[in-house]
């Protein structure tokens, strides 16, 4: 047995004893239940998302409910999962599916690269959680458990070092979304046993603070704003004392269309 090979039998074998098979997401696995989940999981814990998850689906069962819900809907059940533009991007991916793909999630690399709000990582998640496809996914888990593995006693490792060795390990493996629900369970499991080796990886970035930052005054806006529509003042004398331009977050959320401004208003 090679070394890609034993990696291989030592993810498998944990997952068949510690696997998440629980997870409301990986059970019956439509691309539909694949696209949100993967959108909520971008920065949100497992533990999080599994609050919101089931909800979520009750309001929006499919699609095309989803695509034909107002943004006031979404933005209110996306409350509480953070960055609320990625509800937003999940909103416009349901929009352009169902307009241009019949309501059907692509299945193609680049086409899903085109859908807003999902990057490299999540196109390949939706190609091997969804449709079973061939496909290395990188991120804090996998990153985790290749870097145990393979480059324990290196810093800096590369993505493209971890993808040479995922691309190895894909040639043992007949079932690419298990495989990839495995290798994230392991590399989870790793974290909390030996620590996050990710600060071995070139691209481990750490969490930003969300106390005190601009991401919260954005957050709190939204939040505000869901409940009644305000003017500059109100926002201004709601948010208190913050060292952030109110002013230059309040364009910014325009600009980008999470809210709108009528008559001196700001509204969702
Ligand atoms: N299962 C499927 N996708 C996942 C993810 N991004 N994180 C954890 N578990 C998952």
């Amino acid at each position: 047995m090679n070394k890609y090979e034993k990696f291989v039998e030592t993810v498998q074998g944990h997952y068949a004893e510690n696997g998440r098979h629980d997870l409301a997401w990986r059970k019956r696995p439509t691309a539909y239940k694949v696209l949100v989940s993967e959108i909520m999981l971008q920065q949100t814990q497992v533990v999080r998302v599994e609050e919101y998850f089931d909800s979520w689906m009750k309001s929006f069962p499919s699609l095309n409910e989803l695509a034909n819900a107002t943004q006031k809907d979404v933005l209110q059940a996306w409350q509480g999962l953070g960055y609320n533009r990625r509800g937003l991007f999940l909103h416009r991916a349901a929009q352009v599916i169902s307009k241009e793909y019949r309501g059907r999630v692509p299945q193609n690399y680049r086409e899903l690269l085109n859908l807003p709000g999902v990057g490299e990582y999540t196109a390949n998640a939706i190609l091997a959680f969804a449709y079973n496809k061939e496909a290395v996914l990188i991120e804090t888990n996998t990153r985790t458990a290749v870097i145990y593995h393979f480059f324990r006693d290196q810093n800096q490792v590369k993505d493209s070092q971890i993808r040479a060795i995922l691309e190895k390990c894909n040639q043992y493996i007949d079932d690419y979304r298990i495989w990839n629900w495995a290798l994230m369970d392991y590399g989870s499991y790793l974290k909390q046993t030996v620590g996050n080796l990710n600060k071995k990886s070139k691209t481990y970035a750490k969490q930003s603070t969300f106390k005190g930052s601009r991401r919260e005054v954005r957050a709190k806006i939204v939040k505000a704003l869901l409940v009644k529509s305000l003017n500059k003042n109100q926002v201004k004398k709601l948010l208190g004392e913050t060292e952030h331009d109110v002013d230059a977050v309040l364009a910014d959320l325009v600009k980008e269309k999470t809210i709108t401004k009528e008559k001196q208003k700001y509204k969702i």
